[in-house]
């Protein structure tokens, strides 16, 4: 069975959380869209590992994980992130496997990426970690792929500053290089767990376009970026937030009101910790946005939705989220294309009564308090998709299942 997923939102849902909890049920992890732009932390009792480019089931020892074609890989960052996960006692080697179609990032790209984003009229707050460059270079046809290293000609045409570093990780990638057409075939009919990257509203196609990353972080991605098709794709779930946060610029029509809500938006920054894992960025917050999220449900085909840092809004009297949007006097459940009218677009919302009780320790989902289960029903009756998960804690063991993935069919 192959199971993805996927980010709902902008990003940083808790993707990392869900990922490494389903993952204690698969035989092989495939992280298929992305590069160092991605942050995903993973709390194990008093450790906690952030995780940019390895795919989140590197924490079960023996399980084997795969960096996707879809990927771009900075063999820098990678190779760093592996060195300190070893000295923490995660053993990679041999089980850690980078696809030989998958694209490197040079070093001066993140410089280029840094500049371009800078000269930008309106910047998009990239990472600068060159992802950008990278995928324009891909689709350009002036990309490096991992398989290139043992291209004698392509190495020797390079300039003599990038043939130099590459030759200094070309042994190291090639030892972890794996043609995943081959892999994908030998593990069907095994769990495969397919990990996004970013999220459906910083997808290339699907995204706030420009205000997007460059790689597609869709459900659709996955069976390009793992190497399968999409019809061998069995379930594809949604993580998302209680509330929604972005990192860089771009429009985000339910955002807090700077002043209105300045005390919702600091209490949610802290105690969510909403802070970019990858830059330390504080990010910006808001109410759930149910028209977008219904919209990410519709293109991802979403089987079904796990929703993450319920527990933040534990002692709040009144939950709020955005059923609509008004735009120029008319309102629309519609997500719209062009960032003119989403920049313009003002949240309609809807107050929830709180719980004001803490989740933390409920383990079933009928020993949430009834108004956050009103909450959750509300949220599938809107995007009529089931919540199948629901996070109440950042621990491994603080997660609610109503239906395990692996167990349902389509
Ligand atoms: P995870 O996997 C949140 C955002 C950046 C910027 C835009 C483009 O942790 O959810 P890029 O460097 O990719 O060209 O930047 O995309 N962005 C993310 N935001 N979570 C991420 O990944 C992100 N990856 C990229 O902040 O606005
Ligand atoms: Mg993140």
């Amino acid at each position: 069975m192959n199971i993805v997923v996927i980010g709902a939102q902008w990003g940083d849902e808790g993707k990392g959380k869900i990922v490494d909890f389903l993952a204690g049920d698969a035989a092989a992890i495939v992280r298929y869209a992305g590069g160092a732009n991605a942050g995903h932390t993973i709390v194990l009792g008093a450790e906690q590992y952030a995780l940019h480019l390895v795919p989140s089931g590197i924490l079960y020892p023996g399980k084997r994980v795969f960096l996707g074609s879809g990927m771009v890989i900075d063999p820098e960052a990678l190779f760093a992130e592996l060195g300190a996960l070893k000295e923490r006692g995660i053993d990679w080697e041999g089980r850690a496997l980078i696809s030989d179609r998958a694209h490197i990032v040079l070093p001066r790209y993140r410089e280029i990426d840094k500049e371009r984003d800078a000269g930008r009229k309106k910047p998009i707050g990239t990472t600068g970690r060159g992802i950008g460059v990278t995928y324009s270079l891909k689709s350009d046809r002036d990309g490096i792929r991992v398989a290139d290293l043992l291209w004698e000609e392509k190495m020797r045409d390079l300039e003599p500053s990038d043939r130099d570093f590459l030759a200094r990780y070309r042994d190291k990638l090639l030892a972890m290089s794996t043609d995943m057409a081959v892999e994908m075939r030998r593990l069907r009919g095994q769990n495969v767990l397919l990990e996004g990257a970013q999220g459906t509203l910083l997808d290339l196609d699907l995204g706030t376009y420009p205000f997007v990353s460059s790689g597609m972080s869709s459900a659709a991605g996955a069976a390009v970026g793992a190497g399968i098709g999409p019809g061998a794709i069995d379930a594809v779930i949604g993580v998302f937030k209680a509330y929604s946060t972005r990192v860089g610029n771009g429009p985000m029509p339910s955002e807090f009101d700077e002043g209105a809500d300045s005390a919702l938006c600091a209490f949610v920054r802290e105690t969510g910790r909403e802070y970019g894992v990858t830059t330390g960025r504080p990010r910006r917050c808001g109410y759930l946005d149910l028209v977008a999220l219904r919209y990410a449900c519709a293109v991802n085909s979403m089987d079904a939705l796990a929703l993450t840092h319920l527990d933040i809004y534990d002692t709040l009297d009144e939950v709020e989220a955005c059923v609509a949007y008004r735009i120029g006097g008319r309102e629309t459940t519609d997500f719209p294309a062009s960032v003119e009218a989403l920049s313009q677009a003002q949240p309609v919302l809807r107050k929830f009564p709180g719980w004001k009780r803490p989740l933390k320790k409920c383990r079933s989902f009928e020993s949430l308090p009834q108004r956050a289960r009103d909450y959750v029903a509300f949220i599938e009756d809107y995007t009529e998709t089931p919540v199948g998960i629901v996070s109440v804690g950042y621990e491994r063991g603080e997660t609610i299942i109503r239906r395990n993935p692996w167990q349902t069919k389509r």
